[in-house]
């Protein structure tokens, strides 16, 4: 099938790459300039574990291509996917400006049928919007598809390729016999649904994975204070199928491009038919103070911050990406320098990012690990990187001032730390 991919953020390059590894001949379309030229120069603007391989083969086979000439991609192909970027707006609703000036310029450039499939998570209602908006620049006929996207930063190339399900939102018959088949190579779990149905499904898994997250959390912090193990609740709950294991690990809450802007958005989406969404607005809640955990356990063994000197292991909000977008590293360094600490960070990948968002006269970024941790009076782990886990605490300990240790995402085991003297905080264990 001849693709045309609109927007190169995660979704629309993993899906344009993956589509074109299953056969497909996809050519990937995005404004900026800048990026499209490090595309076609076989550079990628994001770091994702096996994304530049997998580029290079399809480019070289012929099967993937970039640009910024959004008429010609449109006019050569039957499929169109929009996936342009939905950020917040300052009240939590999504912006949609991109998607609204992509389908405009769609619908001028048609030449005949297409079938335009909408990946960019969009509150209900807006793939009509876009269809009407698309037919007031077009004299030909085509259908709209809502098609979201599940995939994961870090794991978005074996996400995309093995995906849980596919979703395929219709409101006529015409395109799904070619949307089934574009996807089955893929996985036979496809659901074709009534269009605002596939926009719902993408918010509430969002909105229910968040939950769990939030839920766990609270279930650590009430184990902290009862003296159970969280990790050890989590794995008994997971056990009963109908709850699963998957996203009960207690840490410093959610982060990343999509769980605060999809739960805010969602909170806004009812808000709009008068719908006052408790659960989430508690689960957001729960979520931003969740970080804040770590300042407490700092002050309650250091008690005053100012003039301390604290190492942060880990800035990207998780870890086998350099995003650091809405990270609960950002607020919880911002709270440390605002009480006075002098502040040691390092991350492996994320750190020009960081960088970008946060410099400070008492911020130093740190180039490995045990730079940052060097005479420190404590050290909080943020984002669990395997460097981190496989560090000796031996070592370690010789390189601190005081022998504090802060982990946010429950890296290390009891046997590890038997044989040092560390003061260990984790989430939701006994210490
Ligand atoms: C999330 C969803 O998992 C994807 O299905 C979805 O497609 C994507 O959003 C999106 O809407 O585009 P992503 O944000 O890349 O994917 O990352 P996750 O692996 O879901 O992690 C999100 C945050 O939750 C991270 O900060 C992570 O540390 C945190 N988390 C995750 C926990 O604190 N505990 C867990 O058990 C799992």
């Amino acid at each position: 099938m001849k693709i045309a991919v609109i927007g190169t953020g995660y979704v629309g390059l993993v899906s344009g790459v993956c589509f074109a590894e299953i056969g497909n001949e996809v050519i990937c379309v995005d404004k900026a300039e800048d990026k499209i030229v490090c595309l076609q120069n076989g550079k990628v603007p994001i770091y994702e574990p096996g994304l530049k391989e997998m580029i290079h083969k399809n480019v070289t086979g012929g099967r993937l291509a970039f640009t910024t000439d959004l008429p010609t991609a449109v006019a050569a192909t039957e499929l169109i996917i929009l996936a342009v970027g939905t950020p917040s707006l300052p009240d939590g609703q999504a912006d949609l400006s991109y998607l609204i000036a992509a389908a405009e310029e769609i619908g001028r450039a048609m030449n005949g049928y297409k079938i335009i499939a909408i990946k960019s998570t969009v509150p209900v209602g807006t793939n009509e919007k876009i269809r009407s908006l698309i037919q007031m620049h077009t004299i030909y006929p085509f259908d709209i598809a809502s098609i979201p996207e599940f995939l994961r930063e870090g794991s978005a190339i074996s996400d995309t390729l093995n995906p849980d399900r596919i979703i395929i939102g219709v409101d006529h018959e015409e395109p799904i016999a070619e949307l089934l088949e574009l996807h089955r190579p893929l996985t036979d779990q496809i659901l074709v649904t009534d269009i605002r149905s596939a926009e719902m499904i993408k918010y509430a898994s969002n909105a229910f994975l968040a939950t769990k997250i939030s839920f766990i959390n609270e279930i650590a912090n009430i184990c902290e204070k009862v003296g159970a193990d969280v990790s050890q609740v989590a794995t008994g709950m997971g056990y009963d199928k109908r709850i699963g294991p998957s996203f009960l690990r207690a840490g410093i809450g959610y982060g990343g491009s999509c769980f605060p802007k999809d739960t805010e958005a969602l909170i806004q989406i009812a808000g709009n038919v008068d719908y006052e969404f408790k659960l989430l607005k508690s689960v957001v809640e729960v979520n931003r103070d969740q970080r804040f955990n770590i300042i407490r356990k700092l002050e309650l063994e250091l008690s005053d911050l100012k003039g301390k000197t604290i190492a942060i292991w880990g800035l990207a909000f998780k870890p086998e990406t350099d995003d650091v977008r809405d990270s609960p590293a950002i607020e919880i360094i911002q709270t440390l320098l605002s009480r006075g600490a002098q502040v040691k960070a390092y991350d492996p990948v994320a750190q020009d990012n960081f960088r970008r968002q946060l410099t400070h006269s008492s911020l130093t970024y740190c180039s490995t690990a045990e730079d940052a941790a060097a005479h420190a009076d404590a050290l909080c782990l943020l984002t669990e990187w395997k460097e981190f886990r496989e560090m000796s605490l031996t070592r370690l300990e010789t390189l601190l001032r005081n022998p504090l240790l802060i982990d946010g995402r429950n890296q290390f085991s009891e046997e590890q730390l038997a044989s040092t003297s560390f003061i260990y905080y984790s989430v939701g264990r006994p210490n």
